[in-house]
């Protein structure tokens, strides 16, 4: 048989298919997301995402110091919010002295060179669990970027490299962009979670911070799953609002979504690998069904190929110690 080319040429050993490999993951990819708890020498199995902990924030600060030895770069805050603490107004997201603000601040402190970014949202200070506030049943969205706002203020003065809105009300990134001008925080960015869709996929970090929607769901601010252009309208316009990054979440099953922002925007895009993505690998794994390092980095990969400059992943130590 004669052949012109042979495209079998290229993949015939290791050595070649590593020079020619389009996609190369590095630990600097990674965000690592980090649940944070009240306490001390806390560490706590979250149920649903085997291996993976909420901590206190003395062993949140000795993990982060591990990370970074790793050669991952950032890590993203959520906190757990004592139920006390709850109302409707989510007004312990801007106390000074709250968890998070705690948090920014001891890690900074324990390691300087860490890019911190923290979750800007209601839900976990939310007695209705919702990302906003609510009147009348409804989410109402003015007053909630009002509330963010505070928030993102509150992080950026404790020390937040960056602010992640993961609350998907209009306007946000801008009013949070120009309070932060009109606060000299001329360095803190914007990671906005630009395309977010209600998803189930959601379900095991709502149990990690025990913050699942007390009544109906979150379809009317996050996107619905049957829409792409309209991910493209909101990754354009947060982007014009002033987001440094954009974001895709989930995912896995938007592959697709994060190849089209990616084509659309001047910014870093990231995707977000999230606790449902994580917790079926790990299932998977644990009946003998997959091979966990393998499923690990080809899903992995994929979000990169697909155009991810960034991703947020809980499987970020496991990859970054197999790199
Ligand atoms: C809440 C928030 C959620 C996640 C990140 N921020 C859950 C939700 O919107 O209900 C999900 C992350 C994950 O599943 O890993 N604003």
């Amino acid at each position: 048989m004669y052949l012109q080319r042979r495209n079998r040429v290229l993949r015939q050993s290791p050595a070649i298919r590593a020079m020619v490999a389009e996609t190369q993951l590095k630990p600097a990819d990674f965000i690592v997301p980090l649940f944070i708890d009240e306490g001390e020498q806390v560490q706590q199995e979250i149920s649903s995402m085997p291996g993976y902990f909420r901590r206190s924030l003395d062993l949140t600060v000795a993990e982060v110091q591990e990370l970074w030895s790793l050669g991952i770069k950032s890590v993203l805050l959520f906190v757990k919010s004592k139920d006390e603490l709850k109302d409707n107004t989510g007004k312990e997201s801007w106390n000074p002295d709250g968890l998070m603000q705690r948090s920014i601040k001891a890690i900074k402190a324990a390691i300087p060179g860490i890019v911190l970014m923290t979750d800007v949202a209601l839900d976990p200070y939310s007695s209705y669990g919702h990302d906003g506030i609510v009147e009348n049943g409804e989410i109402v969205n003015d007053p909630t970027v009002e509330a963010l706002v505070k928030m993102s203020l509150s992080h950026a003065a404790a020390g937040a490299d960056f602010v992640a809105p993961s609350d998907m009300m209009d306007g946000r990134i801008g009013a949070i962009r120009e309070a932060l001008e009109q606060n000299n925080h001329t360095r803190t960015g914007i990671m906005a979670y630009s395309a977010k869709y209600a998803s189930c996929f959601y379900g095991p970090f709502r149990d990690a911070l025990d913050s699942a929607p007390g009544f109906g769901d979150k379809k009317t601010y996050q996107m619905d799953y049957s829409n792409r252009i309209e991910a493209i309208k909101e990754a354009l316009s947060d982007v014009e609002e002033g987001a440094d990054i954009v974001m895709v979440k989930p995912a896995l099953a938007y592959l697709d979504i994060i190849r089209e922002v990616k084509d659309a925007v001047d910014v870093p895009v990231s995707a977000y690998n999230i606790s449902g993505e994580y917790a079926m690998i790990k299932a998977a794994a644990k009946m003998g069904w997959l091979d966990e390092d393998k499923a690990i980095l080809e899903t992995l990969v994929s979000m990169k190929r697909a155009g991810a400059d960034l991703i947020a992943t809980y499987f970020a130590k496991d990859a970054a110690k197999m790199l």
